[in-house]
């Protein structure tokens, strides 16, 4: 016994040794630069901190802001946990579709968009196959119930954030009942409130042989009001007398591959295009983009709602989908979900110039003065000088923190659980010898001038442990957008 407690004692003594140079040895090579990296993002907190709180939201003067169309409510699971769970495996071939009959076709395009970590979202026409999934997602631990939809998360934010709303949707009056003070609610009454299934999923999820790049959500849904704008009319009546400083168009998504009447989806997007015609000058508009893959849809949204838009607001999936598509190509479905500041800059402005060039050719709407994208990585802002958006550098920091604060599921940020992915510095764009900015941890936000604009850029503060992807495009939208009116 006591030799034994001898050599045990210096085996413990042995071992604090050891384990204390270990610790010694990994203070001496690791710590220096684990603490640079603290300190590093530390800095860029509290100077994106900084930026965002130079401009104060007036209180008294609430901004008024009119966002249609609709809502739902979104149950949120882990997509891999309920596709385990009903019984789904992946596919060997995966595959895009533009809507979802059934259980292989799911998996295909759940196999398609699950590696890169691509956003997206599809209609289930099959009713059938759309409720096993939300019974069964009814039953999964850890699922959880939110306010879904972008006009109705965007009316969130923009009444937390310090703005009266008149949101256009048709509720159940639960739903209404959850939606904060401040939003005003135009639209018909439902008895069952529409429900979309978020199939989330952190980075580095496996899922039979696959495995995702990044944190993002497949939806599906198997909506019959949200695709007719069905609460157009309400809000139509109820706009002129509300007097909107912004007006803000989402949600149009819902309509993509719907199974409409002939005519009807044309008819519906007429009588928007008119809508959005008779806002006042001295209303700013915006249209938030969306993940769409019906070509037709997207035409007819270039020709009735595009035109009529002063801003426009978007994921880095978007953009070069709409890029494309203004090119004369087809829909992009799947693009780089973690593209370099040069090439998204460079998208940005061929959007503007194209779109600003086709304004002055057809001599109709609204020129394009504000073009916002939001990616992982680094939120950008371009700004007409001279337009009335205002704080395009606070409206950039605070983007970028509302991406963390959404994602995190905390309006505090907690650097031990962030990161970030942008470089030290970066180019403005992929043409040779083009200049390059360096980022500063003390003024995060880099804003320069170019032709007839403004441009800034801010780094994401990434969240490393993800509560939640669903609805960010659309918090960090809106965010971007209360400072700006
Ligand atoms: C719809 O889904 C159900 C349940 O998965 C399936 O049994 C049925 O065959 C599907 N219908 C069609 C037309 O694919
Ligand atoms: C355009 O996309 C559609 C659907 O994704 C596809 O069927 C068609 O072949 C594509 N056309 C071209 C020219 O790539
Ligand atoms: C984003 O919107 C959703 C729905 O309104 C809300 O639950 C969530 O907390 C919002 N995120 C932030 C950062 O406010």
């Amino acid at each position: 016994m006591a030799t034994d407690t001898g050599s045990s004692l210096s085996v413990v003594k042995f071992g604090t040794i050891v384990s204390l140079t270990v610790v010694l040895l990994a203070f001496w090579y690791r710590s220096p630069v684990q603490d640079t990296l603290d300190e590093r993002l530390d800095t860029v907190l509290s100077s994106l901190l900084r930026a965002e709180s130079k401009v104060g939201i007036d209180n008294i003067r609430r901004p008024r802001v009119a966002i249609g169309f609709g809502g739902c409510v979104d149950i949120i699971v882990d997509g891999v946990a309920l596709l385990n769970k009903v019984g789904i495996q992946p596919s060997s071939t995966p595959l895009h579709y533009n809507f979802i009959e059934n259980v292989e076709q799911l998996s295909r395009s759940f196999s398609y968009f699950f590696p890169p970590g691509a956003a997206s979202e599809r209609f289930v026409v099959n009713e059938t196959l759309f409720s096993e999934l939300v019974e069964a997602s009814r039953e999964l631990p850890g699922n959880r119930w939110a306010v879904g939809g972008n006009a109705a998360v965007m009316a969130t934010r923009l009444a937390n954030e310090g703005s009266e709303v008149l949101l256009g949707g048709s509720f159940s009056p639960e739903f209404t009942d959850v939606l904060p003070p401040h939003i005003t609610v135009a639209g018909k009454t439902l008895e069952e409130p529409d429900i979309h299934l978020i199939l989330e999923y952190p980075s580095g999820a496996k899922w039979g042989q696959y495995t995702s790049r990044r944190a993002n959500r497949y939806i599906i849904h198997s909506d019959n009001h949200n695709p007719l704008l069905d609460s157009m009319e309400d809000f139509e009546e109820q706009l002129q007398t509300f007097g909107p400083d912004l007006l803000v168009l989402g949600g149009l998504q819902m309509m993509d591959n719907f199974p409409f009447q002939k005519g009807e989806r044309e008819a519906r997007l007429e009588r928007l295009q008119r809508l959005m015609e008779s806002a006042n000058l001295g209303t700013g508009v915006h249209f938030e983009m969306a993940s769409f893959v019906d070509k037709g849809l997207l035409e007819e949204l270039l020709d009735r709602v595009l035109p009529y838009a002063d801003s426009l607001g978007m994921n880095e999936q978007e953009l070069p989908n709409l890029l494309s598509l203004m090119k004369g190509g087809n829909v992009t479905v799947l693009s780089d979900p973690n593209p370099r500041v040069a090439t998204v800059l460079d998208q940005m402005r061929e959007l503007y110039r194209l779109v600003n060039a086709q304004h002055s050719r057809q001599g109709r709407g609204r020129a394009l003065t504000r073009l916002h994208v939001h990616t992982l990585a680094f939120q950008a802002i371009i700004v007409t000088k001279g337009s009335s958006w205002k704080n395009t550098m606070s409206a950039t920091a605070k983007a970028s923190l509302t991406a963390n604060r959404h994602v995190c599921g905390s309006p505090d940020i907690n650097p031990s659980k962030a990161k970030l992915i942008m470089d030290d510095s970066f180019s403005i764009s992929r043409k040779e010898g083009s200049q390059r900015m360096p980022f500063q941890e003390t003024k995060p936000v880099s804003c320069w001038d170019e032709a007839d604009y403004e441009i800034c850029v801010a780094p994401v503060l990434v969240c490393t442990e993800v509560y939640q992807t669903a609805g960010g495009g659309d918090n960090i939208s809106a965010a971007g957008l209360v400072l700006q009116i």
